[in-house]
């Protein structure tokens, strides 16, 4: 059993296995070749004034290490196979500064609990940092990034450069290292899947209570406060995305997140949450049902479309297809349904060709998700869509966007009335598994019937 460490700063608390971020450093070394990793972590960053957000670390920084504090830099080092291979930069233990923003872990810390070589203060990166790339055949560090750490690697690698020609050896070039990590953070371990599971979990009973508790009348944001305050209350670190509380046309806007009406009898509502755990899973879940409980004719045609474009591609996830033939298969259901109704007109094949269903569905079916909601990975290799395997963990989320904020194509029926302000997305998040997929966040009902009463 792992340790479970709970930090004193408010709201942070981590599941430390050593082992497990040892692993995965080395699966990383192994693919780095001859070339020095240098990976941050993030800093904070400021809300307004002199007040930060709460602190969120990177992701590829959190998968190599979990380190769960500001300013951070981690070196993974392959050419160094007699000395360090990972080596930790952090803010060393200051009382004057803990007792303003809480513990750390400092220099010894980093070494105890999680598994550095050797640490030493964050300030010493300048100095420290030329020594450690020497002898590495190239420097993998993601420029655009990192603003502090990035001209520190470049003047170590320039110097280095300056001095070949005496020291006979500098690092060739400047290597990205997201491919190889990214390709890591892809394939979930099965300890990931299980904390994927846990965040699923905590996001679907905070859909269930919510579509109990609407009313006419509510505030989208009290039913935000509703969603939220159950993410925290069941031991997330709260919203991994901001929450989409939508009522009526406002879900027609994608990223409609002021959720500052007032929910209206006879429209639907489209709640888009899931939370974040401590060690940064997330849950990502889409509902969408009546606010009066019953569903109007249009509404319900639209809703029954919707759902089984969302079952058919759910069925199409399995091991060898692509993320793209997911999309497609939804596609075709949306298409086919909405030609049925009159929302469009013509060929399924040409308008799906055309794209003329875009003002009605303008966003892919889903994304990777993991670490990040919309996880790292590549969903093409050149020409080649990544083909699903068992781990991969992606969301299925088809929707209907009926409104007039987009021109209707050429050729296309203009949009009735009784179609107008109805927005519709349903979203699972879905696990790639050898026999074909596990719906992660099944917990969260969406048959018709369910989404009435
Ligand atoms: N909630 C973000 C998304 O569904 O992609
Ligand atoms: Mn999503
Ligand atoms: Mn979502």
């Amino acid at each position: 059993m792992p340790a479970i460490l709970t930090f004193p700063r408010p709201s942070v608390s981590a599941v430390i296995d050593k082992q497990r971020y040892a692993e995965r450093r080395q699966r990383f070394l192994e693919q780095l070749g001859g070339a020095a990793a240098v990976i941050p972590a993030a800093s904070l960053v400021t809300h307004h004034a002199d007040c930060e957000w709460p602190f969120r670390q990177d992701s590829d920084f959190w998968y190599l290490t979990g380190f769960d504090e500001p300013d951070a830099v981690a070196l993974l080092l392959p050419h160094r196979p007699e000395g360090e291979r990972f080596v930790l930069f952090v803010h060393p233990r200051e009382a004057g500064a803990e007792v303003w923003t809480g513990r750390r872990w400092g220099c010894e810390g980093a070494v105890e609990h999680f598994g550095a070589q050797i640490a030493h203060p964050r300030d010493e990166l300048e100095e420290r940092l030329p020594e450690y790339l020497k002898g590495a055949e190239g420097i993998a560090f993601r420029v655009g990034r990192h603003a502090a750490v990035e001209p520190l690697v470049l003047r170590a690698w320039a110097d280095q450069l300056d001095r070949a020609p005496r020291s006979g050896a500098a690092a060739l070039g400047l290597v990205a290292p997201c491919p190889l990590l990214h390709r890591l953070r892809l394939r979930k371990e099965p300890q990931e899947l299980e904390r994927l599971r846990e965040a699923c979990r905590i996001s679907a009973e905070a859909h269930e209570l919510a579509r109990a508790a609407v009313a006419p009348g509510m505030g989208e944001r009290q039913l935000q406060a509703l969603i939220e305050q159950h993410f925290l209350a069941a031991g997330a670190r709260g919203p991994a995305y901001s929450s989409i509380v939508a009522g009526g046309d406002n879900a027609c806007v994608l990223h409609y997140i002021a959720n500052s009406d007032v929910l209206q009898d006879g429209d639907l509502l489209l709640i888009d949450a899931g939370c974040s755990l401590p060690d940064y899973y997330n849950g990502d879940i889409t509902r969408s049902f009546p606010i009066n409980g019953r569903f109007t004719g249009e509404q319900r045609a639209l809703y029954e479309l919707v759902l089984a474009a969302q079952e058919r591609a759910i069925e199409a996830v399995r091991p060898g297809v692509s993320a793209e033939h997911v999309h497609q298969t939804a596609l075709q259901v949306l298409v086919e349904g909405l030609l049925e109704l009159g929302l469009l007109v013509g060929e399924a094949d040409a308008i799906i060709e055309q794209g003329a269903y875009r003002h009605l569905y303008m966003h892919r079916t889903g994304h990777w998700l993991g670490l990040d909601v919309h996880d790292v990975g590549a969903y093409r290799l050149g020409e080649h869509p990544v083909e699903l395997e068992p781990g991969m963990v992606l969301t299925v989320e088809p929707g209907l966007y009926v409104s007039d904020r987009l021109p209707v194509p050429e050729g296309q029926p203009a949009i009735e009335e009784c179609w107008k302000g109805i927005g519709i997305r349903i979203e699972d998040d879905v696990a790639v598994t050898a026999m074909g997929r596990e719906v992660l966040t099944a917990a969260a009902l969406k048959s018709t019937a369910a989404m009435e009463r």
